[in-house]
This record gives structure tokens, C-alpha cells and sequence, in this order.
């Protein structure tokens, strides 16, 4: 048997872009690879980027640039870019850096095997399409190797909402949705594996509307038969958006035990002048009402949400209104970032807020929103949660995890192993994880 071929992928931003480089691995599993973790040694460098802000596209250039010494020594290194980039630059990734081989949209991986092969006979392979198949249905082949407690699954991709400032819409294209039996039958397959924790993925998740027996489900439908799935433990979803925020899933958070108390929904600004100027078709006040609805079904909930200052023709005012909603939520996470201008999107041809003011603003926003992360978090001090042990702690004996509101805990125990799920009682607080005992 030949020796089998090594493949590195380095993986950007967001938690879809990590369950997309496992399926990529898989399917190149198939052509004989097996994952490295370095660069050095690879037959194959695979960036799966993100293009969500920043200078993406240069990063990946820049990062691109650094493999020519390598590619020098091994001219039978392929490179590929996967993700966002890909699809936002498609073709010119090969004009301006022609050391790369393959060329790959977040809707085209199951089809890498054909463009390795391609790329073996030494050709140029591309596919930035939006082809009508279900791409993991024919990812499928994976083997059945033992997995860690918690895995992703993609249950939905893409978006229709076009907020004016995303290119989501752009680079992963219009919403879609797996059928509800394909997911199931995935779940079993990871329980089997091992997996107590699965994170349903989808760039709207919650607007998810897959096919199920009886016509389309709900996330809340599909949550419930998930919910039936013996082995399982622990069900998440991310991302939602608040206008899909229905109320069979809001009741869920009340009713459905596997469900978690925590939810990601984003709210972007707390001023309803940018709020319309986003294009993000609620208000200030129906994102509050709707906290306080989901508060009512599930008390405890952690609640989290992401954040963008300094949009254009954002004033002092409206940043303002951003902070008085914080302090309103008061959130046990949250994600701010400075406004990113993406060409292409409505946003980047408005007038733009002054940066430095912008990182003012952020400072500040990333101060309280620190403030009320501590706090919630010091207020588990004292109580009893479950802790799903994933890996050891940094000192001896000492094993991490996670409790029900995604909190990390430190626990020693040599009785502990990964995958178990125990009750721990929080003895203490700190910078970014909590401490406790087994009870
Ligand atoms: N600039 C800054 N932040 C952005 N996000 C999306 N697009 C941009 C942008 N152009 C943030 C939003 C979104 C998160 C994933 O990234 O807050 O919820
Ligand atoms: Fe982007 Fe989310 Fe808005 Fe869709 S809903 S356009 S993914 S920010």
C-alpha cells in the first residue's frame, strides 16, 4: 500500500467553517489523506477562510505568500482555498497568486475529490457554483473514527436577510435547509461516535425549515425528534436572528430538557435609526420584548449576542441607545466588533464614522459588556450545574468542561473523563473560567 498523502487545513472564523473542514477532510479521506498539523510536511495546504470583516482577503494573500518556499521544495504541494474568500474572489486568487491549485465555494466541497485529481494531473481546479445537490449528503462517506463529546452540525446555510453591512448573503448564498431525516440519521451517526453535545449550525439556523415527514419542520420540530435521540445529552443551536425567533422555539427553552439555557441572538445595535439603516427589520423594543418572552419560558437562561459599532452615520446617540440596551440584557456573552467596510455590500458606500472614534466606542461597549460577563459568571458561584467533561486542565488531574450555560469549569478529579457529565458544585470565579467540585 502506498504511503497515504497529508493534508493540512487551517481554519477561519466562524464555527460552520470548522464543521465544513471536517467534512472537507473526510472526503479527501477518501483520496488517501490524513490530516498533518503543520504545513511543513503536507501534500496538500487547505485555507478554509472567512471573509465576515476585516481585510480578509489580504490575510489570505499574505498567508498564500508564505507557502512559496515550501511549494519551491515540493512542486507536487497542492494549495487550495476553500470558504468565503473563495467565493468572494474566486478565479483572481489564482491571477494574483499563482502557486494555488484549487479554488473552492462553501457550496462545492463535495466535489474535491474530482478537483484533487484534477490538481494531481496538473491542472487548475475551480468551483465557486451554487449548485442545486445537498453537498453533505454527498459528503457523506466519513468513517465511523471515535469523536469527542461535543460536535457541530449544519442544519441550514446561507440567508435572506441581507443586512446592509454582511456579505453572508453574498458568499454563502440564499438560505437552505437539510432535510430533517438526513440530520437525524447524522446525529445518530455522531452519538454512535461518542458525541453527548451536538450544536446545530446555520447562519440563520433559527429560520431553519427542512423537510420532514409531514411537510416542513420547524428548529423547534427538528429539536424535539433530536430531543428523542438516546446518548444525546445536550442540544445548542447558533446563530438566530431575532425576527425567526417562533413561538414553539421560544417555548422550547421552557419544556424540552436537552435544550440549553443559553441562546445567541444577535441584536447588531440598540438604536433603531441604525437598526432600519442595517436593514435589520426589528426594533430596539420588539428585540426586548422578545427577551423578556424568552426569559418567561426559561428564567435562567445566559443570553448572547454580537454587536457592530461605528456603522455609518452611526452619532454618539445611537451608540448610546447600544449601551442602554447592554445594560438592559445584560449579557453572559457578548461578541462587539468595529463596523468592517465590505465592498459590494449597501453599507460600504455610506459615510463612514470616524475609526478612532469607533474604537472608543468599542472600548466602552467591551467594558460593560466584560462587566456583566463577570458578574453573571461570579453569580454561579454557590450554585450546582452539569459539567461536560471535554479534555484535561492545564494541572494535574485536573479536567474542563462545560456547564448547561457554556460556562467553562475547572474540576479536579481523577474519577473524571472526558464525556462524562457530572454534577459540580461552583466554589469559584475566575478570569474567564469558574472552579468547582464534584458533588
Ligand atoms: N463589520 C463588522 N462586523 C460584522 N459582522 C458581520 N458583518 C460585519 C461587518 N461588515 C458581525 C455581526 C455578525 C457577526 C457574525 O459578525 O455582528 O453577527
Ligand atoms: Fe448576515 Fe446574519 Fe444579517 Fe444574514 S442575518 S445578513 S448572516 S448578519
Amino acid at each position: 500500500m502506498s504511503e497515504p498523502k497529508k493534508l493540512f487545513i487551517k481554519t477561519y472564523g466562524c464555527q460552520m467553517n470548522v464543521y465544513d473542514s471536517e467534512r472537507m477532510s473526510e472526503a479527501l479521506g477518501g483520496q488517501g489523506y490524513v490530516e498533518t498539523k503543520t504545513p511543513d510536511d503536507a501534500d496538500m495546504i487547505l485555507l478554509n477562510t472567512c471573509h465576515i470583516r476585516e481585510k480578509a482577503a489580504e490575510k489570505v494573500y499574505s498567508e498564500l505568500g508564505r507557502f512559496k518556499g515550501l511549494k519551491a521544495e515540493k512542486p507536487d504541494l497542492k494549495i487550495g482555498v476553500a470558504g468565503c474568500v473563495a467565493q468572494a474572489e474566486g478565479e483572481e486568487i489564482m491571477r494574483r497568486q499563482p502557486l494555488v491549485d484549487l479554488v473552492v465555494g462553501p457550496q462545492s466541497y463535495h466535489r474535491l475529490p474530482e478537483m484533487e485529481a484534477k490538481t494531481r494531473a496538473g491542472e487548475k481546479a475551480l468551483d465557486t457554483d451554487f449548485p442545486e445537490e445537498d453537498k453533505f449528503e454527498k459528503l457523506k462517506n466519513r468513517p465511523k473514527a471515535k469523536r469527542g463529546p461535543t460536535a457541530f452540525l449544519t442544519v441550514q446555510e446561507g440567508c435572506d436577510k441581507f443586512c446592509a453591512f454582511c456579505v453572508v448573503p453574498y458568499t454563502r448564498g440564499a438560505e437552505v435547509s437539510r432535510p430533517a431525516d438526513r440530520i437525524i440519521r447524522e446525529a445518530h451517526d455522531l452519538v454512535e461516535r461518542g458525541v453527548r453535545e451536538i450544536t446545530l449550525l446555520g447562519q440563520n439556523v433559527n429560520a431553519y425549515h427542512g423537510a420532514g415527514p409531514d411537510g416542513d419542520m420547524t428548529l423547534a420540530g427538528l429539536i424535539w425528534e433530536l430531543n428523542k435521540v438516546d446518548g444525546l445529552e445536550r442540544i445548542r443551536f447558533t446563530t438566530s436572528h431575532p425576527n425567526d425567533m417562533a413561538d414553539d422555539l421560544i417555548e422550547a427553552h421552557g419544556t424540552c430538557d436537552k435544550l440549553m439555557p443559553y441562546l445567541h441572538l444577535p441584536v447588531q445595535s440598540g438604536s433603531d435609526r441604525i437598526l432600519k439603516r442595517m436593514n435589520r427589520s426589528h426594533t430596539a423594543e420588539s428585540y426586548l420584548r422578545l427577551i423578556e418572552r424568552i426569559r418567561a419560558a426559561r428564567p435562567d437562561i445566559v443570553m448572547s449576542g454580537d454587536f457592530i459599532v461605528g456603522f455609518p452615520e452611526e452619532t454618539e446617540e445611537d451608540f448610546q441607545a447600544t449601551m442602554d440596551l447592554v445594560e438592559e440584557v445584560k449579557y453572559g456573552y457578548a461578541y462587539s466588533f468595529k463596523y468592517s467596510t465590505r465592498p459590494g455590500t449597501p453599507a460600504a458606500e455610506r459615510a463612514q464614522v470616524d475609526p478612532a472614534e469607533a474604537d472608543d466606542r468599542l472600548q466602552h461597549l467591551q467594558a460593560l459588556i466584560t462587566r456583566h460577563q463577570r458578574e453573571i459568571q461570579d453569580g454561579m458561584v454557590g450554585r450546582t450545574v452539569r459539567v461536560l467533561f471535554e479534555k484535561p486542565g492545564r494541572l494535574p488531574g485536573q479536567m474542563v468542561g462545560k456547564s448547561e450555560y457554556l460556562h467553562s469549569v475547572h474540576v479536579k478529579g481523577p474519577e473524571i473523563a472526558v464525556g462524562d457529565l457530572k454534577e459540580v458544585r461552583i466554589t469559584e470565579s475566575g478570569a474567564n473560567s469558574l472552579a468547582g467540585e464534584l458533588l
